[in-house]
């Protein structure tokens, strides 16, 4: 048996094993979690490989800057170690803890620590077996969305106050909140598209009757980049529009608010606006959006409109950096010499 560092070349066999060990997780939070290790330097995978050259188990390690029981800053860590059911009680996990062991020395850590569950008594053993003391039992307690009810209340009201008479025009554009001629859409709206670069999928958050989806698809359609629609927001009449908009894609639309939806995918692109969330919360929502919702190569737009007021002097988008983010573009609507909409981009590789 070999022992030695994951590379990418084994990102296939790792995958396998990891979807056996956690197979709850997505297979884009696989590919998430694997890019970030090999990409970081205080992540390391070790591997376990047979005569034949396959992979039969893994070890993925980290440096933690605290650890229970441990008394220094800088932890060797067992985040997750698994052998494959034929090759276990032959000592392979024992391998991989002590050259676990070795690589946490050489990066300056003199301690170790992991966790387990509480039931995985196989787990416990080899832990002991590898030397390693139970220093204390911990119940692990996690919250999300937060205040879920006092921002759906907020919703509510922002539907009633805001975005209640929508589906009263006749008009597409109208429907979506926007007033002037067609062309005036066309120049507002359009920056979103030439953000969109490459094909993949769109998830537009507060998509109203589903207006933007179809400009979108047709607008990125004619640079020869194919757009796959996705929508969501808190109105069911217009969730219902965008529904019988586009027929097609109807269970890609979902009734939701986009600060406590949970996407059953990832996506390439995200649009939104900051004005869909109370100001204190705008820092959570983006990081939420970012961290949950996009690829590892997937963008989010944040879109800012100010067609109702022509000559806006403030933009709320220019707070993103002191917010924290990295915008790495800025597209602009201008109709008759006006910016009246700024759409900032927000690579999740420039912001995770
Ligand atoms: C101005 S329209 C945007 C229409 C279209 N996406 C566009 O960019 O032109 C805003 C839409 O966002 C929806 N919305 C507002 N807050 C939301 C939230 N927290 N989650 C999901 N949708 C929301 C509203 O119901 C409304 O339909």
């Amino acid at each position: 048996m070999i022992i030695r560092e994951a590379t990418n070349g084994d990102i296939e066999q790792w995958m396998n094993l990891r979807q056996q060990l956690w197979p709850d997780c997505s297979l884009e939070d696989h590919n998430l979690e694997v890019a970030t290790i090999l990409s970081s330097p205080k992540d390391k995978t070790l591997l376990a490989v047979d005569a034949a050259g396959k992979i039969v188990g893994f070890v993925e390690l980290s440096i933690r800057s605290y650890a229970e029981g441990c008394e220094s800053k800088s932890v060797g860590y067992v985040e997750g170690m698994f052998v494959t059911q034929k090759n276990r009680r032959k000592g392979i996990s024992q391998e991989l803890l002590q050259a676990a062991e070795h690589w946490a020395l050489k990066q300056g850590c003199f301690e170790m620590a992991s966790d387990s569950d509480i039931t995985n008594r196989i787990s416990h053993l080899s832990h002991q077996k590898a030397g390693f003391e139970e220093v204390e039992r911990t119940i692990h307690f996690k919250k999300g969305p937060l205040l879920e009810q006092q921002l759906d209340t907020w919703c509510s009201g922002q539907i009633e106050s805001i975005y209640k008479n929508y589906l009263e025009s006749s008009q597409s554009w109208r429907q979506s909140g926007f007033s002037g001629p067609e062309e005036r859409w066309i120049a507002c709206r359009r920056p979103i598209a030439d953000c969109i670069t490459k094909s993949g999928s769109f998830l537009d958050i507060g998509c109203a009757n589903g207006y933007l989806l179809e400009s979108v698809l047709g607008w990125t359609s004619e640079h020869g980049i194919k757009t796959e629609p996705y929508g969501i927001d808190i109105s069911e009449p217009l969730v219902a529009a965008t529904r019988d908009r586009l027929p097609e894609y109807k269970e890609s639309i979902h009734l939701g608010n986009g600060f406590t939806w949970y996407p059953k995918m990832r996506f390439d692109y995200v649009r939104t606006e900051l004005c869909y969330v109370p100001k204190d919360y705008q820092k959570a929502f983006l990081n939420r959006l970012v961290t949950l919702f996009l690829k590892i190569e997937g963008s989010l737009l944040v879109a800012e409109y100010h067609s109702k007021d022509d000559s806006p002097t403030r933009w709320e988008s220019e707070t993103l950096n002191r917010m924290g983010f990295r915008v790495s573009e800025t597209k602009s609507g201008i109709w008759k010499q006006k910016e009246l909409t700024r759409v900032s981009v927000l690579p999740r590789e420039l912001n995770a």
